[in-house]
C-alpha cells in the first residue's frame, strides 16, 4: 500500500509505486534564533498589511496554531546591516523590516535572481534543516554557499508543535542522494534514488519522506518534473496542507505548482514581496499569453 499523503496522486498519475520504509523522524539540530508563542497569542504589534495572510489569518487562526512556524522576524539582538547582501535584496529587506506571517502554505514566485532561494534557504536553516537538503537530522554539506540571513532571522514558533521537516532543494539533490547512500538508515533499506530518473527520484523522496506533521520546504522542485509529475507533487502537498499540522513553503517557476490550494502566494521582486492571486501572477499571465500565441514571442528572439 502506498504510504503517506501522496498515494492517491501517484496512483492517479500512474507513477512508479514508491518503496515504503519505516523511517525515524530524524535527529533535531539545535535551531538558531527562535522564540515560542503560546497558543492563542497572535502576531505582535509589528504585524502589517503584508501579514494578514489574505483573509485567512483571523478566521483560520486556531488552525494555524498547529503549524510549526507562525511568523518570521528579524532577530532583535542580531540585526542585519541593510547595506550588505542579502539585505540589499528588496524581498529580504521587506521581511527584515516588516516580518512575515506564515500560514499553512506559502508560495514564492519571481524572476531569476529575485531572492526566492535566499529566503527559502534561510527559513530552512533557521528551522534546523541542512542548507543542501534533507531532514533536521541531515548533516549533508558540500560547499557552503548560503547567505548569513538565517543568523539574522527569528522564527516565531507555535508551542508544542512538531520540529520535523524536510528541505528538497533541486540544485543539490544529486549530491544529497549520494550522501544518503553513504549514510544508510539503520531502520532498513532505503529508496535507491540514484537508480531512478531525476523526476522519479524527486517524487519518491517526497512520498517517502514528507509524512505526518512537519515543515516541508521545496526550492524549484519542478525542475525535474513533467506536467503529470508536477500534478502528482501537487497532490502530495495538497494533502499535507489539508492535514492541518503541516506547513509547506515552496518556491518555483511553475504556474501549475503555484496553484497549490489554500496557499498564500507572494510575488518576489524589486518591490519586495507582494501577496498576489494566482490568476494575476506574471508567471500565469505570461504563460497564458505564450500558449495562446507563441509566435508573438518567438518573432522577437
Ligand atoms: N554569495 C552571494 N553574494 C552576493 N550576491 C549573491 C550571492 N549569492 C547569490 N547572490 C545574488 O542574490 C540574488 C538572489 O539570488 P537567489 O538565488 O535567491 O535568486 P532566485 O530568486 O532563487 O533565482 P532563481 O529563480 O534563478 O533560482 C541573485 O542576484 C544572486 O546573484
Ligand atoms: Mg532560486
Amino acid at each position: 500500500m502506498l504510504g503517506g499523503a501522496g498515494g492517491t496522486a501517484f496512483a492517479a498519475q500512474g507513477l512508479k509505486r514508491p518503496i515504503t520504509t519505516a523511517r525515524s523522524p530524524g535527529i533535531e539540530a539545535v535551531p538558531r534564533g527562535e522564540i515560542l508563542e503560546r497558543d492563542g497569542v497572535g502576531p505582535g504589534p509589528a504585524c502589517t498589511s503584508l501579514n494578514v495572510l489574505a483573509r485567512g489569518w483571523h478566521t483560520g487562526r486556531m488552525a494555524f496554531e498547529r503549524l510549526p512556524i507562525r511568523r518570521l522576524t528579524e532577530h532583535p539582538s542580531n540585526t542585519l546591516d541593510r547595506r550588505t547582501w542579502p539585505a540589499t535584496l528588496a524581498p529580504v529587506a521587506t521581511i527584515l523590516d516588516r516580518g512575515l506571517d506564515l500560514g499553512p502554505a506559502t508560495v514564492l514566485v519571481g524572476e531569476n535572481g529575485s531572492g526566492k532561494s535566499t529566503i527559502i534557504e534561510a527559513i530552512a536553516l533557521a528551522y534546523g534543516l541542512s542548507p543542501e537538503g534533507g531532514s533536521t537530522g541531515a548533516q549533508h554539506r558540500t560547499r557552503s554557499t548560503e547567505s548569513v540571513l538565517a543568523d539574522h532571522l527569528q522564527l516565531v514558533r507555535n508551542a508544542s508543535t512538531t520540529r520535523r521537516g524536510y528541505f528538497l532543494r533541486a540544485e543539490t539533490m544529486h549530491g544529497f542522494f549520494t550522501y544518503l547512500e553513504s549514510n544508510p538508515s539503520t531502520s532498513g533499506p532505503d529508496v535507491p534514488f540514484h537508480e531512478m530518473s531525476h523526476g522519479e527520484s524527486f517524487l519518491e523522496l517526497v512520498v517517502d519522506r514528507f509524512r505526518g506533521s512537519g515543515l516541508w520546504v521545496l526550492d524549484e522542485p519542478e525542475s525535474a518534473l513533467s506536467f503529470s509529475g508536477c500534478l502528482a507533487l501537487l497532490g502530495v502537498l495538497k494533502e499535507l496542507v489539508a492535514s492541518g499540522k503541516s506547513q509547506v513553503i515552496l518556491s518555483m517557476h511553475s504556474p501549475l505548482l503555484a496553484a497549490l490550494p489554500n496557499a498564500q502566494i507572494f510575488e518576489v521582486g524589486s518591490w519586495g514581496l507582494r501577496p498576489q492571486q494566482w490568476e494575476n501572477l506574471d508567471l500565469v499571465t505570461s504563460w497564458q499569453a505564450f500558449l495562446t500565441s507563441p509566435e508573438r514571442y518567438l518573432r522577437h528572439l
